[in-house]
């Protein structure tokens, strides 16, 4: 079964081909660099080089796989959350391909998509623990089954990947900030009382990250450590050699973003105890100490991680195709009317399921 995927919900354009769960292909444009300008995505830009990049992109990945549409058997689509007319790009898209080949048209849950992308690697044994960390979320989910997530922990603000990207805009470094901030905190050590782990004084299974970054704030007020100028490319080993001051407030945040998140998911743990494997996943997962981490957390409770390879966990069309090949193994597909769901509203399970 060949499906194609595409991925166009935030500031990546993505496209792979798989066949079942073997990728045969994929290409991703990125637009950071446009927007890394602006210190954060601009949606209507991002909608118009969506609409630019993805007939290029789509063309390139056949060209390379040596295929045509007529070879595909499901269209698999980013339909939310995400920005509304990133999404729409996307859709108008895979609904053109659906009509000119008669293929089955997927809408894939983007969340969904960041958790079982794993299995490309390795099977996951359920029930398992998702944790999902990225530039717009933060959910700890309990995975009965594939398709069968129940979301028992949220952050109640910020995201973990805007925190990241927040503090590394405050530092003067480009956005997406969280790989700087991850590179210079690997040449420093930390000061483990600089910073306030957020949200653990509790019970519950929830985060806040608006007081670290209050924190941050507030200490770099005191401490002018700022670079001078936003270098597009920064040269992260000199800035560390230049700037101690600031690998060490890196590595500092990225010590308390571990413990928060340690102790979040331990938490989860005790309270589900028959969870079989722990999933994290979404771009914030590429980070190296949270990984670390999160070994040592597994280790402790003899149970297995999986991990994406890191061009696996930030946004990428192989998730969306995998999940959409999933779906319509089982016979769920969607009609022309699928439609994108933005950032902030629940996607529906609102499949046609063919079986
Ligand atoms: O999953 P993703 O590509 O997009 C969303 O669905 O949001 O995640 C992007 C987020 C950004 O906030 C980015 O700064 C963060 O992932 N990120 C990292 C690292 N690499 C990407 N954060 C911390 N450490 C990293 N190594
Ligand atoms: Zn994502």
């Amino acid at each position: 079964m060949i499906t194609l995927g595409i991925e166009t919900s935030c500031d990546e354009t993505a496209v792979a081909l798989l066949d079942n769960q073997e990728i045969i292909n994929q290409g991703i444009a990125s637009q950071e660099n446009l927007h890394s300008l602006f210190g954060g995505v601009v949606p209507e830009l991002a909608s118009r080089e969506h609409m630019r990049l993805l007939p290029l992109l789509i063309d390139s990945v056949f060209d390379r796989a040596r295929m045509v549409m007529g070879d595909v058997d499901n269209v698999a689509v980013a339909r939310g959350p995400g920005l509304l007319g990133s999404l729409l790009v996307g859709l108008g898209m895979a609904k053109g391909c659906v009509l000119s080949t008669g293929a089955n048209l997927v809408g894939v849950n983007h969340l969904m998509a960041h958790l079982l992308v794993t299995e490309t690697q390795e099977r996951i044994r359920f029930p398992a623990l998702g944790v999902l960390i990225s530039g717009g979320h933060t959910q700890l989910y309990k995975m009965n089954s594939r398709f069968d997530l129940e979301l028992i922990g949220r952050t109640l603000d910020d995201a973990m990947g805007e925190a990241f990207d927040k503090t590394a805009k405050l530092l003067n470094l480009p956005y997406p900030g969280g790989k700087y901030i991850d590179k210079l905190a690997g040449l420093a050590e930390p000061d483990k009382d600089l910073l306030p782990s957020p949200n653990l004084d509790n019970r519950n299974l929830d985060f806040s990250f608006s007081g670290i970054k209050t924190a941050i704030s507030n200490f770099l007020k005191k401490n002018d450590l700022s670079l001078s100028k936003m270098d597009p490319e920064p040269d992260i080993e000199n800035i560390a050699l230049q700037n101690p001051d600031v690998a060490k407030l890196c590595a500092s945040f990225n010590w308390s973003m571990a413990k928060t998140l340690y102790t979040k998911v331990k938490r989860a743990l005790d309270k589900e105890n028959d969870i079989q494997t722990i999933v994290m996943a979404g771009g914030v997962a590429s980070n190296h100490f949270l990984r670390e981490k999160m070994s040592q957390l597994a280790g402790e409770y003899s149970i297995s991680l999986l991990l994406p390879s890191p061009s696996l966990c930030t946004d990428n069309a192989a998730m969306i195709a995998y999940t959409g090949f999933l779906l319509a193994k089982r016979g769920y597909v969607h009609d022309l009317s699928l439609e994108g769901i933005p950032r902030g509203k629940s996607i529906p399970w609102d499949y046609n399921n063919t079986t």
